[in-house]
């Protein structure tokens, strides 16, 4: 157990000895690793840090404003947000194969960070929000075999860009980095985030990636995280669900929860009319390592309100479905 005030004076005085005058660029994504490491550089170097948000357009309803108002305006953080969706999806259409679309994302995701860092030549860092399990992954990974899916990450920019690796939380588990980023004042909402896949909705709409799905999928999965943040979790405590403490809501008692857009068309009735749009299937699940994970039992009038919503609000779906599979055999994400 460490005492964090001290640890944050630490790792801001290695920051400094680390870096000296020298300027540094961070991918920022909005994820908890990623966004502390972000405040805990800044903390250390203020203004030498310059942050890069790339929009791919498969983010979440208003990712890139939360990010902006929290490091941008809160926190006085240099931030570049780019939106690079026109060219994500150009090169995401026509491909249906979840692996090929994962790799011309971070093939993409790449493309845009390197030329924006071309354009900060006086950097001379890349900050990483790589964490202690991460490093132990990938030094696995030649053991494993395969990897079962390829997962989401910016390795060979460094090389290509002749930057010096900034890594400040390699040795933290994820606990301590939420820790850390609540003592540094991001807030707790934040910090105890679901995880989201780099891929973001490129993985959650089955199939061919287009605009007008990932504009459908961003409002369904907006309303199920509200009603999931806005409902009370009155059951017994879930065993090694990490919400910093004990879940208030059903969103809290959930290790992750999203929509994801099956593109294809049901027959509805509204009013006294026929209706033929798409449907979205609701994802909940508990876990303690994401290796196994159980579907969450949320309440039917939960759901129901969230189907409710989800079909008045959401013009285009008309049907809402739930998903309960276990992993194994299913994975978290259906992609
Ligand atoms: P699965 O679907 O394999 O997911 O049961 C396990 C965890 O991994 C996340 N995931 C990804 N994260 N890039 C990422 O950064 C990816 O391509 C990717 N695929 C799955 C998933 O959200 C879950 O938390």
């Amino acid at each position: 157990d460490w005492n964090m005030p001290d640890y944050i004076s630490e790792a801001v005085e290695k920051i400094r000895a680390q870096v000296g005058s020298d300027e540094v660029i961070l991918g920022l994504s909005g994820g908890v690793d990623s966004s502390v490491a972000a405040a805990l550089i800044h903390r250390a170097i203020g203004d030498q840090l310059t942050c890069v948000f790339v929009d791919h357009g498969l983010l979440r309803k208003d990712e890139g404003k939360m990010v902006m108002d929290m490091f941008s305006k809160n926190l006085g953080v240099k931030v570049v947000n780019i939106d690079a969706s026109e060219q994500f999806m150009g090169h995401l259409a026509g491909v249906t194969d979840p692996e090929q679309k994962r790799k011309i994302i971070g093939r993409e995701f790449v493309e845009v960070f390197q030329e924006q860092a071309k354009k900060q030549s006086k950097a001379r860092w890349l900050a990483q929000g790589t964490i202690y399990p991460d490093v132990i992954e990938s030094a696995g990974k030649g053991k494993k075999g395969q990897t079962i899916k390829s997962h989401h990450n910016v390795g060979g920019l460094p090389e290509t860009l002749n930057l010096k690796l900034l890594e400040p939380l390699r040795e933290l588990f994820k606990d301590e980095v939420r820790k850390l980023g609540v003592a540094l004042g991001l807030p707790h909402d934040m910090v105890y985030r679901h995880p989201f896949p780099g891929p973001g909705l490129g993985v959650r709409i089955l199939g061919e990636v287009k605009r007008e799905y990932a504009d459908l999928l961003r409002e369904a999965d907006a309303i199920f995280i509200e009603e999931l943040r806005k409902t009370p979790f009155e059951a017994p405590m879930v065993p090694g669900i990490d919400a910093g403490k004990a879940p208030v809501n059903w969103y809290e008692a959930t290790s992750q929860a999203f929509a994801v857009f099956l593109p294809v068309k049901s027959v509805g009735v509204m009013g006294d009319g026929r209706t033929y749009e798409y449907v979205v299937a609701l994802r909940a699940v508990q876990t303690l390592d994401f290796m196994t994970a159980q579907w969450a039992h949320l309440p039917h009038s939960l759901l129901g309100t969230v189907s409710n919503r989800i079909i008045n609000e959401v013009r285009g779906l008309n049907r809402v479905v739930y998903d309960i599979s276990g992993k194994p055999p299913a994975t978290i994400e259906w992609e």
